[in-house]
């Protein structure tokens, strides 16, 4: 079990990270012992694999499971779970515990941090991409009128618990879906590309998957503590994220991983128009992305897709912001006018698909 603990900014709070077998029993029931109250949220699909379990490990705890998906984490899916909060009569001195993927992760983050001013979460992410990435961190959100996370806040956990028991059920598109987040950690860090280039072959199996977890937790939480809030070293970790998101939203087919591997060599074949790359790594990352998708899918046409980008919460004034990687452990965050940026995507898409 390898556990992290670390001081949330501008508070005395501290937040604790439990990862490995096990984590979802002691670790858990310590985490959750100190609140008078507890209140579980989950997805109706993470109910329906570990309700049995929830109920026994959160006795008469009011649960409340959202219909599962990205297109209900949005304004009123939080807006229900705060009447349900409210009905419970939850007080300052309670906690919310998130079960389930980055989605009610990401809403229940969002209402614990509304709810009377703020009231402690506990994070218990069940999909890989949640337990490598959206758990961690303490970013909280929903979307609104077709603009991922466009509604949120920084709400730091109390506890995150990283059981790996969990991951055993994930149908194969979610775990591409984290598989995404991983290869973006490791364009970003050199120890971890290496484990994802010696993994070529093993990519798609989540015993690997799930060996690469803690180091990624371990990564990401090395990025959190240094910027907390997104106003430096953060930023790299939305890695071919402006493409990824416009592609999402558009292409309804793709999921956030794969769209995400896709943003990351886009954006990385973007900046090697305009900047100095490390030509051979980018090939090298462009391989592990391949590997990783199964294959580059054919794309259709991308302009209205990417007219999205445009609403991208990291553009300044008219121009799109990419945040693109360049070399081994390196990225370029720059901006460019949108047409400039669609022509270099299109560009791209007709050569890597
Ligand atoms: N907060 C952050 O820093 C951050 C970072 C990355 C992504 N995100 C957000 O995370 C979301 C994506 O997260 P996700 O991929 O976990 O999606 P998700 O929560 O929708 O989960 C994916 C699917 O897997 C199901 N599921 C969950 N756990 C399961 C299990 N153990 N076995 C079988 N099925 C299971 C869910 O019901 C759902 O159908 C996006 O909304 C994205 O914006 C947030
Ligand atoms: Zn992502």
């Amino acid at each position: 079990m390898r556990e992290w603990t670390f001081s949330v900014q501008k508070s005395a709070r501290v937040c604790n990270i439990f990862c490995g077998e096990g984590a979802r029993e002691e670790p858990l029931a310590r985490a959750v012992a100190p609140y008078r109250k507890r209140f579980v949220f989950t997805d109706a699909n993470v109910h329906r694999l570990y309700g049995n379990w929830i109920r026994a490990a959160f006795p008469e705890t009011t649960v409340v499971a959202m219909p599962a998906g990205e297109e209900y984490k949005t304004p009123e899916t939080l807006l229900s779970l705060l009447r349900a909060m409210a009905q419970a009569e939850l007080h300052r001195g309670d906690c919310l515990i998130a079960v389930g993927g980055g989605v009610a992760g990401d809403i229940g983050g969002l209402a614990a941090a509304l709810y009377m001013r703020g009231i402690a979460c506990i994070q218990v992410p069940t999909t890989l991409l949640a337990q490598v990435d959206s758990s961690v961190g303490g970013k909280t959100a929903v979307d609104l009128g077709g603009v991922k996370n466009l509604v949120g806040a920084f709400w730091q956990p109390n506890t995150v618990i990283a059981d790996p028991v969990f991951l055993s059920t994930l149908p194969p598109r979610e775990i591409r879906c984290g598989l995404g987040e991983i290869v973006k950690h490791g364009a970003l860090h050199a120890p971890l590309f290496s484990r994802l280039e010696e993994g070529e072959a093993r990519l798609s199996e989540i015993g690997f998957l799930a060996s690469l977890v803690e180091d990624n937790i371990a990564f990401k939480l090395s990025v959190v503590r240094e910027d907390p809030e997104e106003n430096g070293i953060r930023k790299s970790l939305n890695l071919g994220h402006t493409t990824a998101h416009a592609l999402e939203l558009s292409l309804k087919t793709l999921s956030h991983g794969e769209c995400v591997l896709l943003g990351i060599v886009l954006e990385g074949e973007l900046a090697q128009e305009r900047l100095d790359c490390d030509k051979e790594y980018l090939r090298r990352l462009r391989t592990i992305c391949a590997a990783a998708l199964g294959g580059f899918p054919a794309l259709p046409p991308l302009r209205e897709a990417l007219r999205l980008a445009r609403l991208d919460k990291k553009n300044i004034g008219e121009e799109v912001t990419v945040t693109a990687p360049i070399g081994m452990g390196r990225y370029a965050v720059f901006s460019l006018p949108w047409e400039e940026y669609a022509r270099g995507i299109e560009r791209a898409g007709r050569k890597i698909c």
